[in-house]
């Protein structure tokens, strides 16, 4: 599992001063250049989710896309994206949220989770935990129960995890 974790955790570019001054970007587009270090993403996520009854994997827009749909392939769960404001054609549920740089609103379609499914939340990156935190609410207010959050990396200094209402945060890589 070491082995797994210091190679995605050595494929992570990153980025100084991007998109703006005093922010180190954490950039996975090289973690996905490197077909093993992907892989061993998905698979321990996959490995840790296996078996716990979660029928929804819910991703957030846009980073979150990328590694939420082949989890829920392999876990056997659907697949719900939580997209930025005005993409989603149906009727939907909205939740603001406050960025690290910015404002954001997140949106998901009513109907595309029943009262009682059990969730996991994936997203590429936790940093003010504003953003998962939104995706709980959502996913919440369709009834569903969300057991856990999925990062592959935490910026712990900003303590976005207290954000989470004490749902469990499972993240693969921190980054200091
Ligand atoms: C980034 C990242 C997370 C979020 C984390 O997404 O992918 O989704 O910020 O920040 P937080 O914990 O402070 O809320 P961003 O909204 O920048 O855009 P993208 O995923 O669409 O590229
Ligand atoms: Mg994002």
């Amino acid at each position: 599992q070491d082995t797994r974790i210091q190679r995605i955790a050595s494929s992570i570019r990153v980025v100084p001063d991007f998109p703006k001054k005093g922010i180190m970007f954490q950039d996975i587009t090289t973690l996905l250049l490197d077909p093993k270090a992907f892989k061993d993403t998905v698979d321990l996520f996959v490995e840790q989710y296996t078996g716990r009854g979660i029928s929804v994997v819910a991703g957030v827009e846009a980073r979150g896309f990328i590694f939420g749909p082949p989890i829920a392939l392999a876990i056997g769960a659907k697949f719900v994206p939580l997209r930025k404001p005005r993409k989603l054609p149906g009727e939907v549920i909205s939740e603001n949220y406050i960025l690290e740089y910015g404002s954001d609103c997140l949106e998901m379609h009513v109907g595309a989770v029943q009262p009682g499914e059990r969730a996991l939340v994936v997203d590429d990156l936790i940093a003010t935990g504003g953003t998962l935190c939104a995706a709980i609410s959502l996913l919440e207010r369709a009834g569903a129960e969300v057991l856990e959050c999925a990062c592959v990396i935490e910026l712990p200094e900003l303590k976005g995890r207290g954000r989470l209402n004490g749902k469990p945060l499972y993240v693969l890589v921190e980054s200091h």
